[in-house]
């Protein structure tokens, strides 16, 4: 890479992650290109940052299927940092809502990029879900890299009969793996990182009013916060919103950093039942409001890498403590709102 990107398209820039993504950026001065479906969130997305509003551009993309929606949006760019996938347990169809738009999305950004020779660099948030295999057990201890990929076929992972779970790491996969088979095929004049974080927690500071819109994962959180069953915790790896963010934009501007793939992932840790512990502790309705239920033990048997990504993205991991902290106070804060 010549000269480190400065102006930056972010997809995915009203959900959870992406606006986080969004605010690294600004604050260190870049100029944002925030792509969007909704004009309307985009709206609130802009408004809510007035004091970057010459730093910071909204560009509404309807249709993210296809190379000439992009066109306009990678013109005078030279980084991307591709966030925008659909990531919604309570889909109906998992290959037309899950697995097909993400490997889209990953096509179209793809070409539209080696259609700009100006784009020097890629950014892709892929997942843990794509590293994961769930036929790996312990013992012996061992622990996972992004040297991993999660073994599922495609067949498997559109299979009517599988839960809307597996077909996203399957979404999560085979959209990854469209960006570095593309990088392979044609060589294009940028380079690529991915990206493979593991349950994202932590504040969010994108387009929403109301609990019922909180993302896919915030939402675990808050349901043993406010007292509701104990969800499944599938992996116990996680990773503070805020420090995945740093990890975009480090994965964004480090030159040596170019055709690697991270997770990025904290040290400690969780379970649900450790949530309930922080909630109980932190805020004085904590104890007699959450979730007890069966006490969720933490699976110690195996591990997940993030420390590479500490290192050479120079990423200091937040405490599960305060992530939990400051999520849960600003949801209780949403829910008061509302109910008034
Ligand atoms: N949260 C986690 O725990 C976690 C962990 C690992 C990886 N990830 C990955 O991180 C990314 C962002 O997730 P998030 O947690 O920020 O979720 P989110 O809040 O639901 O955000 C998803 C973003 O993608 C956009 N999007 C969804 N479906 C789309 C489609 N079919 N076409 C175009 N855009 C679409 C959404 O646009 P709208 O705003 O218009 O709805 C939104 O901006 C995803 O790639 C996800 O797989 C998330």
């Amino acid at each position: 890479m010549s000269s480190f990107p400065r102006n930056v398209l972010v997809t995915g820039a009203t959900g959870f992650i992406g606006a986080h993504v969004v605010d690294e950026l600004l604050r260190r001065g870049h100029k944002v290109r925030a792509a969007t479906r909704s004009e309307e969130k985009g709206k609130l997305l802009k408004n809510a940052r007035t004091s970057y509003n010459d730093q910071l551009e909204i560009f509404q993309i309807k249709d993210f299927s296809n190379a000439v929606s992009f066109k306009d949006a990678v013109e005078q760019v030279d980084g991307i940092i591709h966030v925008a996938s659909p990531f919604d347990y309570s889909v109906q169809d998992n290959e037309n809502q899950l697995v097909k738009p993400a490997i889209a999305g990953v096509q179209a950004v793809m070409e539209a990029a080696a259609a700009n020779p100006g784009v020097k660099r890629v950014v892709i948030t892929s997942s843990f879900a794509s590293v994961l295999d769930v036929n790996r057990k312990s013992p012996p201890h061992f622990t996972y890299t992004s040297a991993d990929w999660n073994p599922l076929s495609y067949e498997e992972s559109i299979d009517k009969d599988t839960s809307a779970v597996v077909a996203y790491r399957g979404s999560k996969k085979f959209a990854e793996l469209e960006a570095w088979n593309f990088v392979k095929k044609h060589n294009p004049t940028f380079d690529l990182v991915t990206l493979c974080p593991p349950m994202t927690f932590g504040p969010i500071c994108h387009p929403v009013t109301k609990i019922a819109d909180l993302n896919e994962s915030n939402n675990t959180l808050w349901k043993v916060a406010s007292g509701q069953d104990l969800p499944v915790a599938r992996v116990p790896f996680w990773v503070d919103v805020r420090d995945l963010a740093v990890a975009h934009v480090e994965a964004l501007l480090r030159p040596e950093v170019g055709g690697k793939r991270f997770t990025v992932a904290s040290p400690d840790k969780f379970s649900y039942s450790k949530v309930a512990d922080i909630v109980s502790g932190e805020f004085d309705w904590g104890e007699k409001r959450v979730t007890k239920g069966k006490r969720q033990e933490i699976d110690e048997s195996h591990d997940l890498d993030g420390e590479t990504a500490g290192t050479e993205l120079g990423v200091r991991y937040r405490s599960f403590r305060q992530t939990v902290k400051d999520f849960i106070e600003q949801a209780a804060g949403l829910e008061q709102q509302e109910r008034k």
